[in-house]
């Protein structure tokens, strides 16, 4: 585990996309693992800027996200489906065959499991993985208790998530309440996994995560046995390590 801190939530997304920027010169058909939420949208936006000076090349890129609400059509703003689309795809040369979602539209839970644990086998496994954390330590929909050893998986979201993600909906009451989400043993199997946090809202977290013991009870804690991850921090994110 390597941590890199940085001075901002700037620095932090330039030097994140400075990781992902390498791993797509050093293998250009790589498979990226990718998330959405607040934290990584600095991160898309240097990687947009790169490739309007012609600096990254995504068209041999796949990608594959972490997770999608379930029961939420695409088209819904607030979709994962969407904010992929608005903060990077429909900005970058990315080829739409080679974009990858859970279908939040399939409601057949095992089915869609299923195909999506298919769907990362046949591109071959996820090159890097990018992670955000939440502030109960879930990764993914991963929540606390979660086990280890999951593949894809719909899961029931906590209070705590729909309450932290009720900032992007008019409403609480229209957070969905479940997610199809790919599972730790999904995110362990990624050759490289990246972490990214800011601000002080994170800082217990990212103590309790990799500064503590590793448990379910923290799911990102088990990114410590993982043998090539990098967390990038911004100073408020690192300032309790
Ligand atoms: C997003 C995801 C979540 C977020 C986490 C942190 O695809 O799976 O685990 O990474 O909730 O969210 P932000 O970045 O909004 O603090």
């Amino acid at each position: 585990m390597k941590i890199i801190r940085a001075k901002d939530y700037y620095d932090m997304s330039r030097k994140a996309a400075n990781i992902i920027s390498a791993q797509v010169i050093m293998k250009p058909n790589c498979v990226l693992g990718l998330a959405t939420g607040g934290t990584p949208v600095g991160i898309y936006k240097q990687l947009v800027e790169w490739y309007n000076k012609d600096d990254i090349d995504f068209s041999e890129v796949t990608t594959v996200n972490l997770d999608e609400y379930r029961g939420l059509p695409r088209e819904h703003p607030e979709s994962y489906w969407s904010f992929m689309h608005r903060n990077l795809f429909d900005l970058v040369n990315i080829r739409p065959e080679r974009i990858n979602l859970p279908d939040g539209t399939n409601l057949d839970a095992a089915a869609e499991c299923a195909r999506y644990d298919y769907v990362i086998q046949r591109v071959g496994g996820i090159d890097l993985q990018l992670l955000g954390i939440g502030h109960d330590g879930h990764i993914g929909f991963n929540e606390p208790g979660s086990a280890f050893e999951l593949g894809t998986h719909c899961v029931d979201l906590t209070e705590e998530t729909i309450e932290a993600n009720k900032r992007f909906f008019a409403s609480k009451e229209e957070v969905p309440r479940q997610a199809y989400t790919m599972g730790i043993k999904t995110i362990m199997q990624a050759r490289k996994v990246l972490l990214v946090a800011n601000g002080a809202g994170k800082a217990e977290i990212i103590k309790r995560a990799f500064f503590g013991p590793v448990t379910p009870e923290v799911p990102a804690s088990i990114l410590q046995m993982h043998p090539d991850c990098t967390i990038v921090l911004d100073a408020e994110a690192a300032s309790l390590i």
